[in-house]
């Protein structure tokens, strides 16, 4: 792999051992995918945060690595959630410590200078790259934005190879860098208008049924960017697919069309029904998965004006949209009808298994296919109107 001189006297510890580190990751995972050299990145965007995904090892390994004075990023980087809303954890009854041992995750982050923005958006709060630019992003929901909606460019990076880019701000060229992996090569038609969390439910369907590669979708009408953020985080759950177009919105590189598909109204019944794992009334219903947008508040709270909610009711977001919500009003509305604005962390990467529920309601597709297996814990998927009024 061709380093520039630069590169190499990272790679050779000149500028500092978390540095060389960090160039190691990146030139080995260069080497296994093919990559023939660095691109230079302009954002990172780094997953594993919660203590309940990366354990006492992974807080140990960021602990000491923190710690070295080249342990520090390049570019704009921000974190995904963490597993506790970092000022309500003891209202919400998250154990006290689970809670130390989060904060000393963040607190080994912001020593890196990363932004512990703790959130799965961070297109929504001024992490925004540029048609174009190459980026090292890890949350799998804003990868595909990122790539689709964004026209930035990223392979689906882990934790540990995103951090690397942000300190060495670079990324090895291969996959979704290179033009030739951005070619659309399945075409979707969807046979019927959709909205809202259907949109979750077709990703979902979708990503099942073609697994990887670069669909190209056909809709009635155009779909709003919070349906985009639902079908691309559903599409990155059940299939590995990093990067999607929709015709008439956005332009692939090229079409080589080696499949067809087209997707009715039974066929998203059917992963409708799939989605649940239970009947029962949920004790907790959760929304913002992906994290929500001002405008998702915005519609809850005018939804839940002088209504009282019958379960717990968990509205998850990033600190820097609640606080605009806080403004606004609608954090008043939704906590005077039971809810609670929870910033920070979400229902799938905070430990909600110990907090006593045991079916939880969601309408998200991405929620409802790994609240199961990350929690333990049963599921009821419906838009959420349909779960308030269960
Ligand atoms: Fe975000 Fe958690 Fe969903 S990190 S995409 S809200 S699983």
């Amino acid at each position: 792999m061709y380093l520039t001189a630069h590169e190499e006297e990272m790679y050779d510890g000149e500028y500092g051992e978390a540095i060389e580190k960090s160039m190691k990751i990146l030139v080995a995972l260069g080497d296994i995918y093919g990559a023939e050299k660095m691109v230079e990145i302009s954002s990172a965007q780094i997953s594993g945060v919660s203590y309940k995904t990366i354990g006492d090892a992974g807080l140990e390994y960021l602990e000491e690595f923190s710690r070295d004075p080249s342990a520090r990023v390049k570019v704009q980087s921000s974190l995904n959630p963490a597993g506790i809303d970092l000022e309500k954890w003891q209202e919400l009854g998250f154990p006290r410590e689970f809670a130390d041992r989060q904060y000393r995750i963040i607190d080994a982050y912001t020593r890196m200078d990363v932004m512990n923005t703790c959130t799965c958006t961070p297109y929504l709060i001024g992490n925004i790259p540029t048609r174009g630019s190459h980026i090292a992003w890890s949350e799998s929901s804003a990868v595909i934005y990122a790539n689709s909606i964004l026209g930035a460019r990223t392979n689906r990076e882990g934790g540990p190879s995103a951090l690397a880019a942000a300190i060495c701000g670079r990324t090895p060229a291969y996959g979704y860098h290179l033009d030739e992996n951005r070619t659309a090569n399945i075409l979707v038609k969807v046979e019927e208008p959709i909205e809202g969390y259907e949109y979750g439910v077709l990703g979902y369907h979708v990503g099942k049924v073609v697994e990887d590669g670069v669909p190209s979708f056909q809709f009635h009408g155009r779909p709003s960017s919070d349906e985009f953020k639902s079908l691309g985080a559903a599409l990155a759950s059940s299939g590995a697919i990093a990067l999607y177009y929709v015709e008439g919105l956005t332009s692939a590189i090229a079409c080589e069309f080696e499949d067809k598909i087209s997707v009715d109204s039974a066929s998203l019944k059917d992963s409708v029904d799939e989605l649940s794992t239970t009947n029962d009334k949920p004790d907790l219903i959760c929304v913002g998965c992906p994290h929500c947008s001002l405008n998702e508040i915005r519609l809850l709270a005018r939804y839940l004006r002088r209504q009282s909610l019958s379960c717990d009711f968990w509205v998850c977001t990033s600190h820097a949209l609640k606080a605009a919500a806080d403004r606004m009003g609608y954090s008043d509305i939704i906590e005077e009808s039971g809810g609670v604005m929870v910033s920070d962390t979400c229902m799938v990467v905070s430990p909600i298994e110990d907090l006593g529920f045991e079916v939880v309601g969601v309408d998200s597709a991405k929620a409802a296919n790994y609240i199961p297996s990350m929690c333990g814990v049963d599921v009821v998927f419906d838009d959420w109107k349909t779960l308030i009024e269960l």
